[in-house]
């Protein structure tokens, strides 16, 4: 079915991109990386609270350093450049109240009294809603909040995920979208890419300085492919098994 001619650039650049195992020794354009991170930042992420992190590594010696920590993937020693992608819940109070302030400008608000009842509750759901679902402390606050929902989900529909785990799930989502739009964005210059999640964690944040809470989602290795890099024709369940219309 013909879309657009939009439509059309989108497929072939969905269909270019494939994990690239093995890059050639060739340089990436200047300032691809950036801007292509630049597009990842404008990804949809849970509540806009973007607790989210790119670290962008080009220097030779530290992606040569960052290969043993990455098993050895030549994905990864033959890479021009990498995106480690992080996850900071940490970041949560911080981040909302940067939401709240900008929400107070745009309603051109200086303070809460000023505020109308849906003016306060949308200003209530970052101030006030965010730090409740993503604070956690031993346990404690999961089992509160499930207690809340327990007792609010039997009258009317309820959102349910809001233990500890759930809000890991919540924040890797995100920047997942956020690697995705990256790769697109990379394969969309002809240029190629492979998503990693095998590397031993605490031995690449030690050697980028990340603190504990740092959380890796993904690294993204990026370059130019090598013939060798893409392993064999790319394989897909049918989508008769998997898309389900209702
Ligand atoms: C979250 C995630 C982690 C991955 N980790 C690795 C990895 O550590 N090493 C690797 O060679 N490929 C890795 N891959 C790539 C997948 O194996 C690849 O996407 C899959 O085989 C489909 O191939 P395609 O991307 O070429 O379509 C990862 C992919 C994702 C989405």
């Amino acid at each position: 079915m013909n879309f657009s001619a939009n439509f059309d650039r989108f497929q072939e650049v969905v269909r270019h991109r494939r994990s690239c195992r093995i890059y050639e020794q060739q340089a990436l354009p200047a300032g691809l990386v950036q801007q292509a991170l630049e597009l990842a930042m404008l990804s949809p992420n849970s509540s806009n609270m973007q607790l989210w992190e790119f670290h962008h590594i080009s220097t030779p010696a530290v992606i040569r350093s960052l290969g043993p920590a990455c098993l050895d993937q030549k994905a990864v020693s033959t890479a021009s450049e990498l995106v480690v992608f992080v996850a900071r819940r940490d970041l949560f109070r911080e981040r909302a109240d940067r939401l709240v302030a900008n929400q107070l400008k745009v309603m051109g608000k200086e303070k809460r009294s000023d505020l109308s009842t849906p003016e306060r509750k949308l200003i209530d759901y970052w101030d006030r809603l965010m730090p409740l679902l993503y604070r956690h402390c031993c346990g404690f606050w999961t089992l509160v909040r499930k207690l809340a929902v327990w007792w609010t989900a039997w009258r009317k529909p309820q959102y349910r995920e809001v233990s500890e785990t759930d809000m890991r799930v919540v924040a890797h989502k995100s920047v997942s979208l956020a690697a995705q739009t990256f790769m697109l964005a990379i394969a969309a210059a002809g240029y190629d890419s492979c998503p990693l999640e095998g590397f031993d964690s605490s031995r690449v944040k030690k050697i980028l300085g990340l603190g504990k809470r740092s959380e890796i989602t993904m690294i993204v290795s990026c370059g130019k492919r090598s013939a060798a890099g893409i392993y064999g024709e790319r394989f897909r369940l049918p989508p008769a098994d998997v898309y389900f219309q209702h």
